[in-house]
């Protein structure tokens, strides 16, 4: 491995590390060779100069970019661009080029084995179809040990859409099934960073986004919501001091895309997202570094995110911390068909948890559908359920398995027209949001007050 470094380094000196554009690709090489090389320099990597290591994952990329060229522009996924060519993304290639892990029938079984309780239909269903090392926490909380979960929010809109709440629907399940600890971070600071946003309005987003996250059923006794701007300071920026030296300026623009001329801002941010997925970050939680190094953290997100705990994983074992384990979901089907994420700035790709009944009836009506044009037709022929926006969305949010799979067969063969199909999801979707809507208004100002105080949990492993 030591020789073919050498050799990737020789070829880098002929061909010039500056000559790199895609980040995507650079990215997916700079960090297997992270991953390959924390084994055996483990113990070395903090006190190599950063030069030298920079050196070597560049020369890497370049030797990549030359055997992928072309092929690795099909799709973009980056925590800011999801694009591809045709529309769709193609997820079994991002866990290959990511080097992340499917989520298999046989570990969803672990789960429910381990929990005692049935597996969440995003499980089930594959909506978080891929992760790292989520079997190394089943290991630890099988034999006792504790992990807790960490996820996040960056507060760019006044409110939220489904899709926003996927991955805090999900986590709620993993908090009640696992009985464990949470941290949710609002990266205010990331969204005034990258949005035309005032500084006081995103930390005004924060707060508005912190109520519809407790709306979403969380814990008290075991959940600490914080806005960076508020909270980052002590333990939590050691943590991140220490992650920025593990990494160089060669390595986020490679991973992030990053050039020169932006500001440095945004080389700054990594760290902010990386430094919760460390324990000794919260000691208000989990006591000093001595009581608290080793507790595991599992982080539920959008596959986009994956980037930053790329970075993290690899920062990790050189701080003698565990890295982080990541459980990953799709994106969230926009109304107008599946083209990747939907866009905030757009209202009519989207459902918003502030919309009325009529407004989502009718964004449901409007939304791509995979059944025929006329129900004569529609009857003869039957739909493409594989392009069909309402049944995708009942794949997220209709629990009964059963039920499911009946409506999707029978609007398939044409004995379910597209309208009644709708109607069952703007049912489904009116019920959810007006359950949302009165939970949200239940949510005191007190209430957010706790959620968001550092204070200690004494029972949040009960
Ligand atoms: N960057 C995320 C966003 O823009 C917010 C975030 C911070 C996050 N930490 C996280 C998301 C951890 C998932 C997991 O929405």
């Amino acid at each position: 491995m030591v020789a073919s470094q050498n050799l990737c380094f020789c070829v880098c000196l002929r061909s010039g590390v500056h000559r790199l554009r895609n980040p995507f690709t650079r990215s997916r090489r700079w960090w297997e060779v992270g991953e390959e090389r924390e084994e055996e320099e483990e113990e070395e990597g903090a006190n190599m100069p950063n030069e030298v290591v920079a050196m070597e994952e560049e020369n890497a990329a370049v030797e990549v970019e030359v055997e992928v060229e072309g092929e690795a522009s099909e799709q973009v996924v980056t925590p800011w661009t999801v694009e591809s060519k045709d529309g769709g993304i193609n997820y079994e290639k991002l866990i290959v080029d990511f080097g992340c892990s499917r989520m298999d029938a046989d570990m969803v079984a672990r789960v429910e084995r381990l929990t005692g309780r049935p597996a969440h239909p995003f499980l089930r269903r594959s909506v978080f179809f891929a992760h790292r090392e989520f079997d190394k926490i089943l290991d630890s909380f099988e034999k006792g040990e504790k992990f807790y979960l960490y996820t996040g929010r960056g507060p760019s809109s006044e409110s939220l859409h489904l899709g926003h709440l996927v991955p805090f629907m999900f986590t709620k399940y993993l908090q009640d099934a696992f009985k464990v600890p949470l941290v949710i971070q609002l990266t205010d600071d990331e969204k005034f960073l990258w949005k035309n946003l005032e500084l006081d309005e995103a930390r005004r987003l924060a707060r508005e986004n912190a109520k519809d996250i407790i709306a979403c059923g969380f814990d008290i006794s075991r959940t600490f919501i914080f806005s960076d701007f508020d909270y980052v300071g002590g333990e939590f920026y050691r943590n991140m001091v220490r992650i920025s030296k593990c990494v160089t300026l060669n390595q986020v623009r490679g991973i992030f895309g990053f050039v020169g001329e932006d500001h440095i801002g945004k080389v700054m941010f990594p760290p902010v997202q990386a430094a919760p997925s460390f324990p000794t970050s919260f000691p208000h939680m989990f006591g000093d570094a001595k009581q608290s190094k080793d507790i595991r953290c599992l982080i539920p997100c959008a596959i986009d995110q994956d980037p930053y705990f790329r970075m993290t994983r690899d920062a990790a074992p050189r701080l003698g911390y565990n890295k982080p384990a990541l459980i990953e979901s799709t994106f969230f089907p926009a109304l107008q068909g599946d083209s990747g994420k939907m866009s905030a700035s757009d209202p009519y790709s989207a459902i918003y948890v502030t919309d009325t009944a009529k407004q989502i009836k009718d964004k449901v009506n409007k939304s791509f559908s995979g059944g025929r044009d006329t129900a004569e037709e529609q009857r003869k022929y039957g739909a493409n359920v594989e392009v069909d926006v309402p049944i995708k969305y009942l794949g997220f949010f209709l629990d009964d398995d059963e039920e499911l799979k009946r409506i999707t067969e029978a609007y398939r063969t044409g004995q379910m027209l597209t309208g009644e199909v709708k109607k069952v999801l703007i049912d489904i979707l009116v019920t959810m949001v007006e359950r949302h809507r009165r939970a949200r208004a239940a949510v005191t100002e007190e209430m957010v007050d706790v959620f968001m105080t550092a204070r200690p949990l004494p029972h949040m492993f009960g």
